[in-house]
């Protein structure tokens, strides 16, 4: 039986991953769900955010469903999720975002570059290092080609012009995708942020490496109408992590007002990492047919609360399966 462990984090993860979980369990009642508790509730009470324990949680299931954990602003905590990252090797960040007129990918590697880890502040200095290495770069290269080929063309997005880290992974990049056969072209990554919400119809799947992906991927939610709608997938060789791109939203949280649309559109994905793809298509178009007959959250301009919203989408879902 397919084994799915739900985070729901804390803040909107409490009130959003609820609803992707009665999604998924109104489409999959064979998948066994269980909850794992990470961040920082479980740090101040256990002293660890995520122990080896709850690692091996994590480890055993065959996919994560995770909501947002809130970083605190306290010196000793370490970030859960790039623990999560490194320890499960979720080397590739997939977010896809679909529009009117457009519809792309943006493949980030999610485990090296300027995110590697490896920094150090001197008396009047700081430095952190951009490692980009031939395995890492092309695994993700590989993953993105495996897309591309799927669907139309490559970009990479890169700026090869100033750093040597950067003509490497251009360079491996380019290799991969004419090795696979993938009609693929270079865009410098400063550019692309300008292009990509000018033109947004121009591209299909973007790689590039992990801080540029980071960047590129926020700037692009703003062709959607906002965070509370994009999903995200982590995928390593052996694991698999789904997640809103959003975070925790202090702002908004225990107030039922968060948008659940990004937590049920990674629940989608998640459906479609198993092959399930007709019940993941099934669960974006009763999304769609809920937000096209006027029911929205705030943020879309609405007053629909998250948990109604939820209501709405499951009763658009029952008549579609
Ligand atoms: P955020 O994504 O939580 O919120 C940014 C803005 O977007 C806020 O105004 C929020 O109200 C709004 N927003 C986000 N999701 C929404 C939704 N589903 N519906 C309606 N509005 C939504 O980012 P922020 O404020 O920078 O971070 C808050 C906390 O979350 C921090 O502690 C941060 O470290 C953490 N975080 C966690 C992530 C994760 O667990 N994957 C990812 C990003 C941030
Ligand atoms: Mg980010």
């Amino acid at each position: 039986m397919v084994q799915i462990a739900v985070v729901e984090g804390d803040g909107i993860g409490q009130e959003v991953i609820p609803v992707a979980r009665a999604v998924i369990e109104a489409v999959r009642p064979d998948f066994s769900l269980y909850d794992v508790e990470v961040g920082y509730g479980r740090w101040k009470r256990t002293g660890s955010a995520c122990d080896a324990e709850t690692m091996e949680s994590l480890r055993a299931a065959d996919a994560i469903l995770f909501g947002a954990v809130t970083t605190p602003p306290d010196p000793e905590y370490r970030s859960v999720l790039l623990q999560i990252r490194r320890d499960l090797d979720l080397y590739a960040n997939i977010r896809p975002i679909r529009g009117d007129g457009f519809d792309l990918v943006i493949v980030r590697e999610n485990t090296e570059g300027l995110y590697s880890g490896i920094e150090w502040r001197e008396a009047d200095r700081a430095c952190t290092l951009r490692v980009i290495t031939e395995k890492g770069s092309r695994r993700i290269a590989r993953c993105a080609c495996t897309l591309a080929k799927q669907r139309r063309h490559l970009t990479i997005g890169n700026k090869a012009n100033v750093l040597k880290s950067d003509a490497f992974f251009l360079e491996i990049c380019t290799r991969e995708a004419e090795e696979a056969g993938v009609p693929c072209k270079a865009h410098y990554i400063d550019a692309l942020c300008l292009d990509i919400l000018m033109h947004p119809d121009r591209y299909d799947v973007i790689v590039t490496t992990n801080m540029f992906g980071d960047i590129l991927s926020d700037a692009a939610a703003y062709l959607v109408g906002g965070l509370g709608l994009l999903p995200s997938a982590n995928i390593g060789d052996k694991h698999a992590f789904f997640e809103p791109v959003h975070g925790s939203a202090p702002d908004i949280a225990g107030k039922n007002v968060a948008n659940p649309i990004a937590a049920i559109k990674s629940a989608a994905m998640m459906l479609r990492h198993f092959g399930d793809t007709e019940h993941a298509a099934a669960v974006e178009e009763a999304v769609r047919l809920t937000v096209a007959k006027g029911t929205r959250t705030v943020d879309l301009g609405g007053a629909t609360g998250t948990r109604e919203f939820g209501e709405a989408v499951l009763g658009e879902l029952g008549a579609l399966i």
